[in-house]
């Protein structure tokens, strides 16, 4: 009772008060923790794991004073410096980062997870306004402008930067030199706020390297003010969906009357991916590792150097290929022809990157363009397994499937060569105001052609290959604009490496179906949903998940929703309204609903949807099946709403 007097009264007089401190460690009392956000080994850990959506966020218990009275023009200056560590249990995962945080308070009421730091929402201005934060952004968010997945950016009461740069340091000579600022590694930030010159300065380095001295942001305007309340709180937030990343704070100062302490890092813990279960590890511990190792690896280093340098090429070629390689398919790239194709991996022949890894583009010794993905792997084992699938998904051709055309390992590193496809993914002709929307006319023939190739992996072969992940960024336009379907046997591949550690689900949000939350193994019903989620999508031009919010009404039942109350016609994309018949667009959301029939067993199959779609049996579309339509919708009412007139004839199928 008294700590809290205490506290309050501290807080009363808070803004006469000075701010001076300086964290080398942490412990449970030192900082205001909320929600998701613990102190483990003396380390500031904001997120936690077990959760699907976690928010974590740590603050200095006192408010930083930064105007003398609501009103004052003047705001005052500080500076900070901290040392934090952002590591990723899968590399290939998206990323999410950390946010310095200068908010006028602690709480916010709408606070998304994922790759809104647990800070910001969609509101225009976030409820903790106003809020003044430098984002650590380890993902990379087009929506928000985000230049690329590994960025620092200085937010003004909006996720989108005012300015942002790709996360490095200049040297001493003035050279720009990366850091990544996702493998675990200790990286050091500095933070300068002049408030009498309105400035924001923003340094980063590694452990190791001296303070910088040209900072890697910067930002000088007045409407800095404007940021900036009376006083202020200051720490830090993150947060996370379904993947894991360890966002630490390691050390703080902060000084609101010079320039912050400086923080000693010799001692400081280090969470590198093989060494992070032994973060417990004392810290005399670790230093005596480290140099043992340094020297260890120095000597054999100068040792080997000459035999790796003859042996390189033998490695590559040969030992790297384990004898159960050998078993499947001849088509195996040669590494040094994908790295040749896409000059090296450069960053300009990205294209892009998703949930398994980077997509690069390549040319082909023979002039063939190529998609190269590259999917980071830990367990040899679901590698094997995942083999034994890719080799029957080469027999797997289809007009409407992406082709793959080989592969190639190396170490964990798998790389798998697929036909290019020039006009890239679905979502950018839908979503994230693209150049050119795509019309009505397009939509449906590139649903009907997903469905064909769908109904080839479900019914096409002698045993059912399951896609597992349909979701609009796996749809891809061949150059007549024409569907296919990308990606699949990944999502299997992606669970065999988690198996070892979780039991997570694999898909992607939005497009689970339900039954998934409980049961076992993914059937060819749960594709069936995941395409109804994607053609609901595609004909409202809205996403599955528009925030990452838990209580956000998802897209599947918002069209419910106007089903039920007989408004579907409201639930088009208005950017091509006029492009469509009214029934035809209602039709094609029944269908959708259909297949998101909560009850895997009352979903079409896909070869019933094909029919549907292309209208070949319209008219023999038995009533049954159209009745099924409404089933999720009025949830065992009566048969007057399901009972929909029979569709209309349908437009002419596309040809063959
Ligand atoms: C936490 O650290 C502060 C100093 O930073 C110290 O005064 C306090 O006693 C510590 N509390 C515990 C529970 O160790
Ligand atoms: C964070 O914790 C507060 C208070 O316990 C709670 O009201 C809020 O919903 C939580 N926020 C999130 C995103 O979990
Ligand atoms: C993480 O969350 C789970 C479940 O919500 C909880 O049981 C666990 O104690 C939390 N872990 C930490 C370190 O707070
Ligand atoms: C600023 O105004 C709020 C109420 O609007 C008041 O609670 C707070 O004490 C004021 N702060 C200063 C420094 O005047
Ligand atoms: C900051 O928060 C205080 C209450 O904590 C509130 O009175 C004040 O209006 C807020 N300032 C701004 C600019 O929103
Ligand atoms: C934010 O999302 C909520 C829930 O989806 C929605 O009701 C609200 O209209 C959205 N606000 C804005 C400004 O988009
Ligand atoms: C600084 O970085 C550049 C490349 O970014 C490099 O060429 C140069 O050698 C570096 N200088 C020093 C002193 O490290
Ligand atoms: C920010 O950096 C610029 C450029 O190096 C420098 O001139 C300025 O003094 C710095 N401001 C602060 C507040 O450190
Ligand atoms: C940092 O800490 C280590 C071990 O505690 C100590 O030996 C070293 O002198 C410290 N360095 C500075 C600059 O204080």
């Amino acid at each position: 009772m008294l700590h809290y007097l205490v506290f309050f009264v501290f807080l009363l007089f808070s803004p006469c008060f000075a701010l001076d401190f300086l964290f080398n460690s942490f412990n449970s009392t030192d900082l205001l923790l909320l929600n998701d956000t613990r102190i483990e080994s003396s380390v500031v850990r904001l997120t936690n794991d077990s959760n699907e959506f976690s928010v974590g966020r740590a603050f200095y218990p006192v408010r930083l004073p930064m105007r003398a009275t609501n009103t004052s023009t003047t705001i005052s200056s500080f500076s900070t410096s901290f040392v934090f560590s952002i590591l990723p249990q899968i590399t290939s995962s998206p990323g999410f980062g950390l946010a310095f945080v200068l908010s006028n308070s602690t709480t916010p009421k709408d606070a998304l997870s994922g790759q809104y730091f647990g800070l910001f929402s969609n509101a225009t201005t976030p409820s903790v306004a106003p809020l003044l934060a430098v984002e650590f952004d380890t993902g990379q968010n087009p929506e928000f402008n985000d230049l690329d997945g590994n960025h620092v950016g200085i937010d003004l009461n909006n996720i989108e930067s005012a300015v942002t740069h790709t996360a490095g340091y200049y040297n001493s000579t003035g050279g720009f030199v990366d850091l990544d600022m996702r493998n675990g590694q200790n990286v050091h930030a500095w933070i300068e706020f002049d408030g009498t010159q309105f400035e924001i300065n923003v340094t980063i380095a590694p452990i190791g390297v001296s303070r910088p001295s040209k900072p890697l942001l910067t930002y000088k305007n007045a409407a800095i003010a404007n940021y900036v309340s009376a006083d202020m709180y200051v720490g830090f937030s993150a947060s996370k969906v379904t993947w894991v990343e360890a966002q630490r704070v390691l050390a703080w100062s902060l000084s609101d009357t010079g320039i912050a302490r400086n923080i000693n890092t010799t001692n400081l813990p280090i969470f590198l991916p093989e060494s992070s279960s032994s973060s417990s590890l004392s810290a005399g511990v670790i230093a005596g590792i480290s140099i043992a190792s340094v020297v260890f690896v120095v000597i054999c280093l100068s040792g080997l150097y000459w035999f790796w340098q003859k042996k390189k090429r033998i490695e590559e070629e040969e030992d790297e290929i384990e004898d159960w390689e050998l078993e499947y398919w001849p088509h195996r790239f040669p590494y040094e022809d994908l790295r040749e194709a896409t000059k090296g991996f450069s960053d300009n022949e990205l294209l892009g990157s998703g949930g398994f890894g980077r997509v690069y583009k390549g040319t082909l010794a023979n002039g063939t363009e190529v998609a190269v993905k590259c999917v980071n792997h830990d367990s040899k084992q679901g590698l094997r397994e995942f083999m034994a699938e890719i080799s029957s998904m080469g027999r797997l051709q289809h007009k409407n499937l992406v082709q793959m055309r080989g592969w190639c390992r190396k170490g964990n590193e798998l790389m798998l060569v697929y036909d290019y496809m020039p006009n890239g993914s679905l979502n950018r002709w839908i979503f994230d105001k693209p150049k050119q929307v795509m019309g009505w006319e397009g939509r449906r023939r590139v649903l009907a052609d997903v469905a064909e190739g769908l109904n080839y992996l479900h019914h096409g072969w002698d045993q059912v290959v399951l896609h597992r992940d349909i979701k609009s960024s796996n749809v891809l336009l061949d150059s007549e604009m024409r569907g296919r379907l990308g990606d699949f046997g990944l999502a299997k591949l992606y669970q065999h490496g988690q198996a070892a550690k979780t039991t997570r689900v694999v898909g992607t949000l939005g497009y689970l179906a339900p039954e998934l939350a409980n049961v076992v193994a993914p059937t060819a019903a749960s594709d069936v949903y995941s395409f109804g989620v994607m053609v609901l999508e595609v004909v409202c031009g809205r996403k599955p998940i528009e925030t990452w919010s838990e209580d956000d009404p998802l897209l599947i039942d918002w069209v419910r929703e106007l089903y039920a109350e007989g408004k579907l016609h409201e639930a088009g994309d208005s950017r091509i309204a006029g492009e469509y018949k009214v029934e035809d667009m209602e039709r094609m959301l029944k269908i959708g609903l259909a297949c998101c029939h909560p009850e895997p067993q009352h979903r079409p199959t896909v070869k019933e949807v094909v029919a549907m779609l292309l209208g070949e049996e319209a008219s023999a579309v038995p009533g049954s099946l159209l009745s099924e339509l409404t089933r999720g919708v009025d949830d065992g009412g009566s048969g007057e709403a399901s009972a929909p007139a029979p569709p209309p004839p349908p437009p002419p199928s596309p040809p063959a």
